[in-house]
């Protein structure tokens, strides 16, 4: 089987797995970060949304071997010690998630956008194609717009 080498959360990790096996069941099964929910699995909910690279990615549609030499960013990766990323922070104090499957997606997608825009109007906002079934998307919003205003 052959062996990936990349980057998650800071840890360089080396993994044997099929090619074509896709990066949830990689970061899930065999390293045990479980930040990232399976919902779908074809590109469609966005529960499993991680960063590669900096850009939110849908790991059920990512194979492993697309990722040799990158850097993935899960949730579990996103704070800084003990100081929450600022989207951690406001998902928080807005007490945004209801049942909480969809969240981490959800703040890895909005890190993605604030690292694209530290001023996210509605529209950009609402080209996030991440789902939630709790039906929280106006907590959302308001959370990206408390952490853009908080992001250094
Ligand atoms: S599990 Fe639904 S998009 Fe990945
Ligand atoms: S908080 Fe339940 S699916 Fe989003």
């Amino acid at each position: 089987m052959p062996n990936y080498s990349f980057t998650v959360n800071g840890t360089v990790v080396n993994v044997e797995a099929p090619a074509g096996m896709a990066l949830i069941w990689v970061l899930r099964d065999k390293l045990g970060i479980t930040g990232p929910k399976y919902g779908c699995g074809v590109n469609i909910c966005k529960a499993c949304t991680c960063l590669v690279d900096g850009k939110a990615v849908t790991t059920c549609s990512t194979q492993v071997s697309s990722v040799q030499g990158k850097k993935i960013t899960t949730i579990e990766g996103l704070a800084n010690g003990s100081t929450l990323h600022p989207a951690q922070q406001a998902w928080l104090d807005l007490d945004v998630a209801q049942c909480g499957f969809c969240q981490p997606g959800q703040i890895m997608a909005a890190v993605d956008l604030l690292s694209r825009t530290r001023n996210p109007t509605d529209a950009d906002i609402d080209a996030i194609e991440n789902m939630c079934r709790c039906g929280t998307y106006g907590r959302i919003r308001a959370a990206i717009k408390a952490a853009a205003a908080k992001m250094p």
